[in-house]
């Protein structure tokens, strides 16, 4: 597959780079940012690009957009125009609307879009959904779902806390990983309640905390919140409580705890893995050898979901569209004191 990267030169840009030079079944076909200067800085020998139009004359098959979401329309609408699959950054865009212009876009064309989730493919929540859908912990009662860092001091540029640009505030940063990976895990969100507040950093249309209920269509519910208040600093985490058991995973530090019984309420069997191996490479490293091994996952799942494979863990145009659609449900709900309901849209189909 011939894999083009648009945003190439940035943070999470240079790794999706690097991802597609590691994997055997992708080519790097070109590279696009700003400036010549940036985008040659990082193409690897590939052709690199400023100009949109002469990036996509190069032949390829599709698109990774690693830019900020307001700028992602566009460069979306573009490449499905020309044919190409889009493996889009999350948020997939900054609203609701230009989000679901871009999936219909994609459907127009007959196009995959895939999403940015790569928390997805981190051991310990992969983990947590292996469990759950094995039967272990009994039957599914409620998940506790939970992502925040520190906020504002978190961020290199300003762009990634204003919502004219990023969308919102912790709902659309880290707090989006963890709205797909509630959806991942209930099968879909149709239901929003909840409570979003700015009083904290006092950023206008961007909230330092966000706390909700949300309900999958058979009324299982989560209990979610998305904080940039959280002084003990970044972590995401999942627990899933069944009528035989539970489990937990969480990141960082990577770390699962199962706690299975043989009835309900009968004598807990409990096994922690605290994932020493990924813990030692982080330590001596940085936390971008996790970030980069789901990356790589992830891009190896897009190519399957190209080539036209089933099954796969891949996030989706749809999953991307709820993320958002519930990122706007939870502030739309403070304000309103009612719950959001939303359609069940499923899996995206072509
Ligand atoms: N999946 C994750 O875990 C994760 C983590 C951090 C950020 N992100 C997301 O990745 C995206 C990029 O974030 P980042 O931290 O790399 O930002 P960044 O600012 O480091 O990089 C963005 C790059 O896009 C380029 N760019 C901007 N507008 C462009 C345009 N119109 N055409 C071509 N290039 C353009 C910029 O010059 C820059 O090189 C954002 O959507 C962000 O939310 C994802």
């Amino acid at each position: 597959m011939r894999i083009g990267v648009i945003g190439a030169a940035g943070k999470i840009g240079q790794m999706r780079v690097a991802t597609i030079l590691a994997e055997p079944r992708a080519e790097l076909a070109a590279v696009m940012d700003m400036s010549m200067e940036k985008a040659r800085a990082h193409a690897h020998g590939a052709p690199a690009f400023d100009r949109l139009e002469a990036f996509l004359a190069v032949p390829m098959d599709a698109v990774v957009i690693s830019t900020p979401a307001h700028v992602r329309e566009p460069l979306c609408l573009a490449a499905f125009a020309a044919g190409l699959h889009v493996l889009s950054e999350k948020p997939l865009h900054h609203t609701v609307e230009g989000s679901r212009r871009i999936v219909a876009a994609a459907k127009a064309a007959g196009r995959h879009l895939g999403a940015g989730f790569n928390m997805r493919y981190y051991p310990a929540f992969s983990y947590v959904r292996d469990v759950m859908q094995s039967g272990q912990i009994g039957e599914i009662d409620h998940i506790r779902i939970y992502g925040g860092h520190e906020g504002l001091p978190k961020f290199a540029f300003d762009w990634e806390y204003k919502s004219e640009i990023s969308g919102g505030g912790a709902l659309w940063d880290v707090g989006i990983h963890m709205t797909d990976m509630a959806r991942h895990l209930m099968g879909e969100i149709t239901e929003v309640y909840g409570v979003a507040s700015e009083n904290v950093w006092k950023v206008r249309g961007s909230e330092d905390n966000a706390m909700a209920i949300f309900k999958s269509p058979e009324g299982l519910p989560a209990i979610y919140q998305a904080s940039w208040i959280d002084w003990n600093g970044y972590k995401s985490a999942v627990e899933v409580y069944g009528s035989r058991g539970m489990v937990r995973g969480a990141y960082a530090p990577m770390e699962n705890v199962l706690i299975t019984m043989e009835k309900t309420g009968g004598a807990p069997r409990r096994t922690v893995n605290r994932h020493r191996g990924i813990q030692i490479a982080e330590k001596l490293r940085s936390w971008k050898v996790t970030a980069l091994k789901s990356f790589q996952a992830e891009m190896g799942e897009f190519i399957d979901l190209m080539e036209g494979r089933q099954g796969l863990r891949i996030a989706d145009g749809h999953a991307a569209l709820r993320a958002v659609e519930v990122a706007a449900a939870v502030p739309e709900s403070s304000r309103t004191g009612l719950p959001v309901r939303l359609d069940n849209i499923g899996a995206m189909r072509l």
